[in-house]
């Protein structure tokens, strides 16, 4: 990119049930983010229906690019790059933002770079809204806690673009978790919000439901958790007894938290990590925030509410990072719909 002192980039966000555009400066500044969420649409299958999310991304994607450009009373030609998600995700919705962005990179003759969704996640700790001053950025090396609907992973990064993966989930990611259990308990979807509403009346020590024995000291298993749960909820059915929905919540959650929590530190100490990372979908939970916030003496950077589900900020200021350092595709780039973030091997 051109040796200027503001580097605007576009981002641009459709691997799932968003629909997401978002001017970031810098790499940090949000100048505009616009999130159109098909979320209620989803809610009536109990999750994401492929077919159904492309072609509403397909319907939304103009206007919400359109309405990111001028939140930031900024043109095309004000613009330095775009970034956009390659993978992983539903493939007939990332095509649809490939194409968007492809489309606008040719038209301005702008750079393009096609980023992991799960580096996105990451770098939504560097950023903060424009009119707000910036907070100190992440400092390496770092332990990044990835939590989302699909991932779960726990990440040491040396340094910018650096990841080197310690652990994940043999089973059920953390979101994909909650999603489950509150299917279980009846509760409406997005599971996550609904797990923490329910859970908020209830008590965390009510069951003690099992912590998995791993041989990998940083990998993680939720399935044996929401296997105790489904057997205690198929006893108080098979008693004829009233489901104590708010304790199952709040003990359910509690293991969670407590996994993910206990493996972070013990991840942070081993690898002499200077500060964590929380993010992705799940780290909008309260109870994990409160934990990593409470009881760490690390700096724990968890980005901001809004910033913790799926959006285009995150895109953009992971593209940023690879524009900057050179990294920028040919127009011809494919979706990659189980990208991972680390190569195995
Ligand atoms: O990052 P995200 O928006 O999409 C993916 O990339 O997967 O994460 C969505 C996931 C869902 O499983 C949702 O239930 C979970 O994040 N989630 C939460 C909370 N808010 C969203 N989980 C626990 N507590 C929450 N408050
Ligand atoms: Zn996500």
């Amino acid at each position: 990119m051109a040796e200027k002192k503001q580097l605007r980039v576009l981002g641009v966000e459709s691997s799932c049930d968003e629909t997401a555009a978002a001017i970031v400066e810098n790499g940090r500044a949000i100048l505009s983010s616009v999130i159109a969420s098909q979320v209620d649409l989803h809610a009536q299958f109990g999750g994401v229906y492929p077919e159904l999310a492309s072609r509403e991304h397909v319907k939304a994607i103009y206007a919400t690019v359109n309405e990111a450009l001028q939140q930031a009373h900024l043109q095309l030609k004000d613009l330095d790059g775009i970034a956009v998600t390659r993978g992983p995700g539903l493939a007939g919705s990332l095509v649809v933002g490939v194409n968007m962005a492809k489309g606008l990179a040719m038209a301005a003759e702008l750079p393009i770079v096609g980023v992991n969704h799960l580096e996105g996640h990451i770098y939504s700790a560097w950023l903060h809204p424009a009119e707000n001053a910036p907070g100190p950025e992440p400092k390496f090396p770092l332990i990044a806690l990835l939590v989302s609907g699909g991932h779960t992973e726990l990440i040491l990064m040396r340094d910018h673009l650096q990841y080197q993966r310690l652990g994940g989930t043999v089973d059920d990611a953390a979101g994909e978790a909650f999603d489950k259990v509150a299917r279980l308990l009846d509760l409406p979807y997005p599971g996550g919000p609904s797990i923490q509403k329910a859970g908020m009346e209830g008590n965390p020590k009510a069951f003690n439901f099992p912590k998995a024995r791993l041989s990998e000291p940083y990998n993680f298993s939720f399935s044996g958790i929401k296997t105790a749960v489904l057997r205690t909820v198929e006893e108080f059915k098979s008693n004829k007894k009233e489901l104590p929905v708010a304790d199952l919540a709040a003990s359910f959650q509690a293991a969670v938290v407590g996994a993910l929590f206990e493996k972070t530190m013990a991840a942070g100490e081993e690898f002499k990590a200077r500060e964590i990372i929380v993010a992705g979908g799940v780290s909008a939970n309260k109870p994990l925030r409160e934990a990593f916030r409470s009881q760490t003496s690390y700096r724990v950077h968890i980005p901001a509410l809004s910033l913790c589900t799926d959006n285009a900020a995150m895109i953009a200021g992971a593209g940023y990072r690879h524009l900057v350092a050179g990294q920028v595709d040919a127009l011809d780039f494919d979706v990659l719909p189980n990208w991972p973030l680390v190569a195995a091997g």
